[in-house]
């Protein structure tokens, strides 16, 4: 793929994303939970605690940026806007695909840039799970060591995107091979593995075959926000191919509340961490992900739309996101995120 393609897709992407019409139409199903309300929690709110920990990293929130943009020059400004915040936060930042830092010899003084300007942030930065088959089959590994080390990151997510690669035109849906190279993966590099999904959520059968790989995460992202059948449609001209195959398979995946739950059922414990996104708005949102089993929640399209409109309007939305899951740990009685994750504090509506 050339530079140019990489820069005016990831532009497309931008711009499309927030579009209503990128949204699925199903729901995450989050609001059919209902959290246990308590009318007397021997509590204050000002104790609630808020702080977790990542890969043995202790963080001020259990929230993430889920990983959208990098590599091209419209990225810049909204990466360095996130990645500030979630540093002053205690939130952990994804950056989006580093694809171009492997296909070809850019380097992206990006996300370089923000490890020194950030040196507490706890960046994770991003690659797609075709590229890593291209990484195994082509012996890059000190390629991709390289970028790791360029970019400071503590984590590296690799995203599944299926859905996405089959409906963009010049997508690349050749996974053949990935369990070869998510294994060789594990082997070769010394930092933690996240699993992501892009929005279609994870299935029961899924997770059974990665419950024993080494990785360390899954982010299930599931259906109810962003979707990427929707937007590589939208992408494609009227009249293509495309633009039908996007309408046919936009609610495609699996919601986000049935994908946590079915990891819980699938790994009972034992398995990699469950981060959860994929259509969280809000607090309350991310406080049922935590009662549901998650132990970290994040997020994409809302906090790109927000972080769109300026820094002032990112750090208001930020805190307000924390104060509601403080009240919802506040009216469950839970002193922090663990209480309310482990404590079964939730019944369907
Ligand atoms: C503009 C945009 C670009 C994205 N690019 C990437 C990417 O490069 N790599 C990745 O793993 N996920 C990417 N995602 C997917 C998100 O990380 C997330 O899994 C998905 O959008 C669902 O979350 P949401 O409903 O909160 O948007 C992108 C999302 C957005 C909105």
């Amino acid at each position: 793929m050339t530079d140019s393609g990489f820069i005016s897709r990831k532009a497309d992407h931008l711009r499309i994303a927030l579009l209503p019409e990128s949204k699925s139409s199903s729901g995450t199903g989050l609001d059919c939970i209902r959290l246990e309300h308590d009318s007397l929690p021997d509590l204050d709110l000002q104790s609630i605690d808020l702080r977790t920990e990542v890969f043995g990293v202790g963080m001020g929130t259990p929230f993430f940026i889920a990983g959208m943009t990098a590599g091209h020059p419209g990225a810049d400004g909204v990466n360095e806007l996130l990645a500030r915040q979630a540093a002053l936060r205690g939130w952990v930042f994804g950056v989006g695909s580093q694809r171009r830092e492997i296909d070809t010899s850019y380097q992206d003084s990006g996300v370089r840039l923000l490890r020194e300007r950030h040196p507490e942030l706890f960046l994770v930065s991003n690659l797609g799970i075709a590229q890593l088959v291209e990484v195994a089959r082509d012996k890059k590994w000190p390629i991709l060591r390289e970028m790791l080390e360029r970019s400071g990151a503590r984590a590296l997510a690799i995203h599944l995107n299926p859905i996405q690669e089959c409906v963009q035109a010049e997508g690349t849906p050749r996974f053949q091979g990935s369990w070869q190279a998510l294994t060789e993966l594990c082997e070769r590099i010394d930092l933690p593995v996240v699993l992501k999904e892009t929005g279609s959520g994870m299935s029961r059968s899924f997770l059974g075959r990665i419950k024993n790989l080494p990785i360390r995460a899954v982010d299930v992202s599931g259906l109810g926000g962003t979707h990427w059948g929707r937007v590589e449609g939208l992408r494609a001209g009227e009249a293509s191919r495309e633009r039908v195959l996007g309408q046919t398979f936009g609610d495609w995946g699996i919601p986000t509340s049935e994908s946590i739950l079915n990891a819980i059922e699938v790994f009972s414990g034992q398995g990699p961490a469950i981060w959860a996104s994929g259509g969280i708005g809000n607090g309350l949102d991310a406080a049922k992900c935590v009662a549901l089993g998650a132990g970290r929640v994040g997020f994409a399209g809302a906090a790109l739309g927000v972080a769109l409109k300026g820094e002032e309007a990112l750090e208001e939305w930020m805190a307000t996101v924390e104060q509601e899951l403080r009240i919802a740990l506040f009216c469950t009685q839970s002193a922090g995120v663990e209480n309310l994750r482990t404590g079964k504090k939730w019944s369907r509506v």
